[in-house]
């Protein structure tokens, strides 16, 4: 996210110093190299290289900008999120900015529990840096981008929110998202920056946990097809409206889908972090708490779906897909890792393949999965297999293909309905559907 916002900041014209602690990180990005994989950025980064600079100095960039955005990691503890990097940050801020001189603007990208902006950055930095609030602004900005779509997501903004304690913040920060004329700047506080963020990634979570609960449901009754189910929801004007006798669909349409439970950096954290939240502000968040139930016992329910159809032993299973989405090699929480983890708990043996995230997956089980570049070859020894990543590249494959190369008795549980416009067959399995 740090990386998108400074290659796409870089690009509306703005100078920019990226700062990391990794000193590779910083090598890769000045030779304009990427550390991790994102459609579109390298070659962004490498058309803006000349705006761009890399380094682990925080003192000199620091001094050297106007304004200073915070991207760090906020991970879920277990407990509760960890700002343990935030507040790092904040101090190497507030020490640097000790001989500054001028006005700075210090903005919060990372994504937040409310009050962190207010109650924990400003005081470390105005302690850290003896510097006062006529010196030193602060704003809250969350981000909005999709991994695999990040430099569209950052290019075409949907909305820019900034939570901003003064009028001198608000202005520093249209002047640093002038190039975005056509996007909509909601001004609002840090706090309800912070809550706008969190709210957004609930909601779309909430979705699909939604979603896999009536898919339950429907796989319980007689001929019901979740996905017919939804699309005679989703054809509810408030929903899709009617526009000039044409139906918009709404990009939340296909958040409304039975699956496999969501996973990648962001969801599983942030809605762990709201909830523990709410129940430290003495909230009783029964939803949010029900959604993250939903999401984790959909693993086990596709897991036992899969042993329950399969009539024999199953001693393999292959993953197909063990990137958490298609378009990143980012296996974080990701339902392809996890259910191979699953059978492994279980004894039983498993193949996979994937076609960007199979570095980050060799470095996560090391010998204990078989891995294979082509999908096929990886299914042939399988008694189960399960597509758990919507990569396109599985469209391609046929139904002939499939069936000359599964074992026999093996079956295929499409968890994410990923062959859903495929005609029926007895070996294949759809999550949702009732069979
Ligand atoms: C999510 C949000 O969508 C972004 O708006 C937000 O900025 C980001 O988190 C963040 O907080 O940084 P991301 O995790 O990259 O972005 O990916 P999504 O495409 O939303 O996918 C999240 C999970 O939902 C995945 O497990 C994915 O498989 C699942 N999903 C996604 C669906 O089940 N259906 C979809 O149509 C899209």
């Amino acid at each position: 996210m740090g990386l998108v916002t400074a290659v796409g900041l870089a690009n509306t014209g703005k100078d920019v110093i990226c700062i990391d602690n990794n000193p590779e990180k910083i090598e890769q990005i000045k030779k304009g190299h990427l550390p991790i994989y994102e459609p579109g950025l390298e070659e962004l980064l490498i058309k803006n290289l000349a705006r761009i600079e890399a380094t682990s100095d925080s003192k000199a960039a620091v001094w050297d900008s106007d304004v200073i955005f915070i991207a760090v990691g906020t991970p879920f503890n277990g407990e509760q999120i960890d700002l343990s990097y935030l507040k790092q940050a904040a101090k190497e801020i507030g020490n640097a900015l000790k001989q500054s001189n001028g006005y700075k603007t210090i903005v919060v990208k990372s994504t937040v529990i409310p009050g962190t902006t207010l109650d924990v950055v400003r005081p470390i930095v105005l302690r850290q840096s003896g510097k006062t609030d006529d010196e030193i602004g602060f704003a809250m900005n969350p981000e909005f981008l999709r991994e695999g779509n990040a430099v569209e997501d950052f290019m075409f903004p949907d909305r820019i929110v900034l939570g901003v304690t003064s009028g001198r913040v608000e202005n520093t920060l249209r002047a640093v998202y002038s190039g975005f004329t056509r996007t909509e700047i909601l001004i609002t506080n840090p706090t309800t920056a912070e809550m706008i963020k969190y709210t957004a990634n609930s909601f779309l979570a909430l979705t699909i946990s939604y979603a896999n609960e009536i898919a339950r449901i429907c796989e319980k009754l007689i001929e019901v097809d979740s996905e017919e189910v939804f699309r005679g929801v989703i054809m509810d004007k408030r929903i899709s409206p009617i526009i000039n006798g044409k139906r918009i669909t709404p990009g939340i349409a296909s958040y409304l889908r039975a699956g496999i439970g969501f996973g990648g950096s962001c969801f599983p954290k942030d809605v762990k972090a709201l909830e523990a939240y709410s129940n430290s502000i003495k909230v009783d968040g029964k939803l949010l708490s029900g959604l993250l139930y939903i999401n984790e016992t959909q693993l086990m329910h596709v897991f036992q779906t899969g042993l329950e159809k399969h009539k024999g032993k199953v001693k393999q299973i292959t993953i197909l897909g063990t990137a958490f989405k298609p378009d990143t090699d980012d296996i974080r929480e990701s339902p392809g890792i996890r259910l191979a983890e699953l059978a492994l708990e279980n004894s039983i043996n498993v193949a996979v393949h994937d076609y960007i995230a199979i570095n980050n997956t060799k470095k996560h089980f090391g010998d204990k999965v078989e891995y294979f570049e082509e999908p096929l070859e990886a299914i042939r020894t399988s008694d189960i297999v399960f597509v758990t990543t919507i990569w396109p590249q599985y469209q391609l494959i046929t139904d002939e293909d499939f069936e000359k190369n599964l074992k026999k008795d093996a079956i295929l549980v499409d968890t994410r309905s990923h062959f859903k416009e495929r005609s029926d067959k007895p070996w294949r399995y759809r999550i949702g559907v009732s069979r």
